[in-house]
């Protein structure tokens, strides 16, 4: 019998349908090698949400995403809601996924592809082996802390508030998740948060200095976030895995994907409690400017797929085989234009799609 999965497909705005059919044409292919089968439901989210239905994550959305063994997401966003009231822009969706479904920690690996050295912006020997995975807090902090608003004092002027809290079982449980994380991979986890002013990282450090007792073979270390930016583009080699808090953790996984050179390679994935479903997704945007025009690179909604896989369903060998055949699609020298370099072959989403599946197959 084989083992069949709900998948909840969200491809949102932008470039996210056409990658989207790549990724589950892909995922298609490969399901019977491992006897598996899946059931694939879309729903709206983001612009298109509003657009149809005047929200950006409608509870049908979010009630599909709830029943649903994993979530696989695209990209939300473009000028056309812009500039709508704030609640009502794509950007809540993810925010209102994210509360909605309890997915506290989001890994965003940042690796540097042998195949793809050259698209970075730093020097070679900077980043060639990098192999970082951000931990990042996703449902605390100050993107969620209360109070929260803009307000008016007596004198009628405007005061905007945010407040960056966390609590002691916040901390322990996203800290857990990275050092489980770094047992399987380099035993190296780089705590960042602004110890040195903010009393919200004062227990931060506290906690995962108290949490490393459980996990001896790890090797952790803490940094102010100032310094951690600077040293992801000085040494970037040094790290393995960060954990950290949500608007440090936002700002700092852009930096470290950008070590790559291209965010068009980068998947995520943001994760709950177990046994409930998690988001997988691209790292990029919805790219509105290339969307339609079949050029957008399918690989990170690809890779995305894989992570599911890995993190969401736990079908390693699944996942393993769809990153091998990535890796030799490259070796392949097929290229979408973000990651174009001389010698290569220039293709579009469909034909890297498709290239993709006879690698695959
Ligand atoms: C991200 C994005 C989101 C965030 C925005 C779009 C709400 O930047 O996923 O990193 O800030 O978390
Ligand atoms: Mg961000």
């Amino acid at each position: 019998m084989s083992k069949n999965y709900k998948i909840t497909l969200l491809p949102g705005d932008g470039i996210g349908s056409e990658i989207m059919q790549v990724a589950v044409a892909v995922l298609e292919a490969i399901a019977p090698k491992f006897d598996l089968s899946f059931s694939f439901e879309a729903a709206l989210v983001g612009g298109s949400a509003i657009d149809t239905t005047g929200h950006p994550l409608p509870a049908e959305t979010l009630a599909a995403c709830r029943a649903s063994d994993a979530v696989l997401l695209a990209a939300v966003g473009g000028e056309k809601w812009d500039k709508l009231p704030s609640h009502l822009r794509p950007e809540q969706a993810l925010l209102g996924l994210r509360e909605g479904l309890g997915l506290f920690a989001n890994l965003r690996p940042a690796k540097v592809l042998p195949q793809l050295i050259d698209a970075s912006s730093l020097k070679k020997e900077v980043v060639e082996g990098v192999d970082i995975l951000v931990v990042r807090e996703l449902t605390g902090g100050i993107y969620f802390g209360k109070p929260k608003g803009i307000f008016i004092d007596e004198n009628g002027v405007r005061r905007g508030v945010n407040t960056m809290a966390y609590t002691e079982p916040e901390i322990d449980r996203i800290g857990k998740v990275a050092f489980e994380a770094a047992l399987k991979r380099g035993k190296n986890v780089c705590s960042v948060d602004k110890a040195n002013v903010l009393e919200v990282s004062q227990l931060w450090r506290d906690c995962i200095t108290n949490l490393s007792a459980d996990y001896p073979s790890v090797k952790l270390s803490h940094m102010y976030v100032d310094n951690a930016a600077m040293q992801l583009l000085k040494y970037p080699k040094q790290f393995d895995v960060i954990v950290t808090g949500n608007l440090f953790g936002d700002i700092l996984s852009d930096a470290a994907a950008m070590l790559t050179g291209s965010i068009g390679m980068l998947p995520s994935a943001s994760l709950g409690v177990p046994n409930s479903p998690g988001i997988f997704e691209p790292v990029h945007g919805s790219a509105p400017d290339i969307a339609g025009k079949d050029l957008a690179n399918p690989l990170a909604q690809v890779l995305s797929a894989a992570m599911m896989l890995r993190y969401g369903l736990n079908e390693l060998a699944a996942a393993d085989y769809i990153e091998s055949g990535v890796m030799s699609l490259l070796d392949s020298g097929k290229r979408t234009g973000d990651i174009m370099s001389e010698g290569c072959q220039l293709l579009g989403c469909k034909a890297m799609g498709e290239a993709l599946l006879s690698t695959l197959d």
